[in-house]
């Protein structure tokens, strides 16, 4: 009924890839899925072994290690891709630290670190890649924010604000690009089993593998969706508890963290 949100993807063969937050978890698995589907892949993260294990499988992916709360090292990092891959055809930012915490276990060093890698990093690499992007008039910004984006949940007292300001942004992204002809994608992932969660110390719900993650993510583009929500059984709640008003919605939440 309604067109794609953003220009369907049919053929990931010769794709120009660059995966901010590659070495482990949903980035590698993204990775490795565009690997095997012919596309060229730029990895980056700080771990360059761990970057290299993920990489060595394909003569099509290069290794581009830097730290992201760097702003010196994007300049480096964007220089080094270029050469790799002369243009981006997709930028996936996917890099992020996370630390479980309630508002009284705030501790201002890990927030601040948390701040810089999940959303500071962000607009370094918009500022860095955009000009070009939007130069070529082509391409697509992807970032991965969560559903703990949606509304405040306990434990994330600063990730979630990070992810919550990440939808933001990336829906006045959507504003401002799609008109100059980019494609703009926000995922937002329910739980997935990765070194991030293995964190968490509470059963999580409709728990996925980052091969599934990335499967679903793929699969988004691919159709030229705008928001990739997975597994949809456990975002659909999430959404409909967000239209809740609050009194119910926290007395909802209250009751289900009770009781899990
Ligand atoms: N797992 C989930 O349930 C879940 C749910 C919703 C959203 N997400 C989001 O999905 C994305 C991927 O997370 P994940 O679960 O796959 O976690 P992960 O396995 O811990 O991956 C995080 C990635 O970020 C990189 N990174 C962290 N700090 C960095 C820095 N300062 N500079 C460069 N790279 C850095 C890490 O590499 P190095 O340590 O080598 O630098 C790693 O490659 C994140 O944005 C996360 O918030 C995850």
């Amino acid at each position: 009924m309604f067109s794609p949100m953003n220009k369907p993807i049919s053929d990931w063969k010769n794709q120009r890839i660059w995966i901010i937050g590659a070495s482990s978890g949903i980035g590698a698995a993204l990775a490795e899925q565009a690997l095997k589907a012919g596309a060229h892949v730029v990895l980056s993260a700080r771990n360059a072994a761990q970057l290299q294990l993920v990489a060595q499988s394909s003569t099509c992916a290069y290794v581009v290690p830097f730290d992201v709360t760097n702003q010196a090292a994007w300049t480096t990092a964007y220089q080094q891709t270029q050469q790799h891959l002369a243009k981006i055809d997709l930028i996936i930012f996917c890099a992020a630290t996370y630390q479980p915490e309630l508002s009284w276990e705030i501790n201002a060093t890990s927030a601040d670190r948390t701040l810089r890698t999940n959303l500071g990093a962000v607009y370094t690499g918009l500022a860095t890649v955009l000009p070009d992007m939007v130069a070529q008039g082509g391409g697509g910004i992807a970032v991965i924010a969560s559903v703990a984006g949606y509304f405040g949940l306990p434990n994330a007292s600063v990730y979630g604000p990070t992810k919550a300001a990440l939808i933001n942004l990336t829906e006045i992204l959507y504003s401002d690009l799609h008109p100059k002809g980019l494609n703009v994608y926000l995922i937002n992932p329910g739980f997935v089993k990765t070194p991030l969660t293995d964190r968490n110390t509470f059963t999580m719900p409709a728990l996925q593998t980052p091969e599934q993650a990335a499967a679903a993510i793929w699969q988004g583009m691919s159709a030229g969706r705008f928001e990739i929500h997975f597994p949809r059984r456990f975002t659909q709640v999430m959404k409909l508890l967000q239209l809740l008003p609050y009194r119910w919605r926290f007395f909802l939440l209250e009751r289900f963290l009770k009781t899990s």
